[in-house]
């Protein structure tokens, strides 16, 4: 049979690759989302038979074509559920694909054509390896503060009589801190997660920025930094912006914490206007990023080697702000310390009236 009845321009914005037989197995179709697939032309494969120009296997390296039998197998048979399936053969020999295959019959059930549907499974392969490195990462992280938490615990108990003030006293403020890590790790992770599923709530209010950062700065005084490790400078009239001031917050917190913790020297922070936005530069005096580095930093676990943070702040810190429309980098300061520079647009009010 040739085409008949197949309207071949349907399958041309179809984004999943789609191959159509005869009833013997002859491709009479390949659509353009499948030659990107499969990196050949239409004009390649047609007039081919089909177990020619997509040997697929399964896990058991069995081949698919025989073991499912699309053009002999049981008449009622209508379909093939996704299969994820190798190819078995060629230049994309290993190329992992997730297939179906639709049956269409006529009314006696004689089988007019097979249509093939194909996804690559590359970007899912990603998402599942990354997925699972997350998993095991947290699991890792979230081990060591909790082994240090239980064997303090269990030692009080079974040896409080052997223990002084002092000395329990310690060990009290170590599972303390180690349980403050679990929640702190916890309260990023699921920030992490809102994130990557684009699930960010923003609850967006008109920002003073410069306000912000003096509120960050006072904290850090107040918990105990010295008072002479912060500048904060403000170039110009900021323009009113509208933002989610929590998430700002946590922004500015975290890039001011990373200076102090990571940086060393003075802190400068300094607020100007930016196109219809704001531009804020947080900088120290410390070692620096080097530039091969930069672009890790915003990656999520990535942190240098004496941290003893998550590296989960700057993933959170880019999340938040391109939430917001902005943007954040990395450079170098004159004097060689980190440089780190974000803009926030001036948004719009949260309901248009
Ligand atoms: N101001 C800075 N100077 C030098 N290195 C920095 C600076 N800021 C960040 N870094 C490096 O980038 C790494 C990642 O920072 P990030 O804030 O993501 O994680 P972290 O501070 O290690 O942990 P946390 O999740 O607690 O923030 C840090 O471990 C550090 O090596
Ligand atoms: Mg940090």
């Amino acid at each position: 049979m040739s085409g008949a009845g197949l309207d071949k321009t349907a399958y041309d914005d179809l984004p999943d690759g789609v191959l159509v037989t005869d009833a013997v197995g002859m491709v009479v179709l390949l659509n353009p989302a499948a030659e990107r697939i499969l990196s050949t032309s239409a004009d390649a494969v047609v007039g081919r038979d089909l177990r020619e120009v997509l040997p697929l296997a399964d896990e058991q390296h069995r081949d698919w074509w025989e073991c499912t039998d699309p053009y002999g197998g049981l008449p009622t048979r209508t379909r093939q559920p996704e299969r994820r399936l190798q190819v078995s053969r060629g230049p994309l020999l290993g190329r992992e694909l997730l297939v179906t295959a639709a049956y269409v019959r006529d009314d006696d059930r004689a089988l007019q054509r097979v249509v093939v549907s194909l996804r690559d499974n590359r970007a899912r392969e990603r998402t599942d390896r990354s997925r699972a490195d997350l998993v095991s990462t947290v699991a890792h992280e979230l081990r060591s503060p909790l082994t240090s938490v239980k064997g303090f615990t269990a030692t009080l108990l079974a040896k409080w009589d052997r223990f002084n003030d002092e000395q329990k006293q310690l060990m009290l403020q170590t599972v303390n801190a180690d349980a403050d890590r679990v929640t702190r790790l916890l309260t990023e992770l699921l920030d992490v997660s809102r994130i990557d599923a684009g699930r960010l709530e923003m609850r967006k209010q008109v920002v003073d920025l410069a306000v912000a950062v003096q509120k960050a700065v006072d904290g850090r005084i107040a918990g105990g930094d010295p008072e002479d490790r912060f500048v904060v400078n403000v170039t110009g009239e900021l323009p009113e912006i509208w933002a989610d001031p929590d998430k700002v917050d946590q922004v500015i917190g975290n890039l001011v914490e990373n200076a102090l913790r990571h940086g060393e020297g003075t802190v400068t922070v300094t607020l100007s206007p930016w196109q219809d936005g704001a531009e804020v530069v947080v900088e120290d005096q410390g070692v620096g990023i080097p530039p091969d580095t930069a672009a890790r930093v915003f990656t999520r676990f990535w942190r240098g080697n004496k941290g003893r943070g998550t590296g989960l702040g700057l993933y959170i810190v880019k999340g938040l702000v391109e939430a917001h429309g902005g943007s954040v980098e990395v450079g170098s300061a004159d004097g060689g310390g980190a440089r780190f520079r974000f803009v926030l647009p001036a948004g719009t009010p949260p309901y248009d009236s």
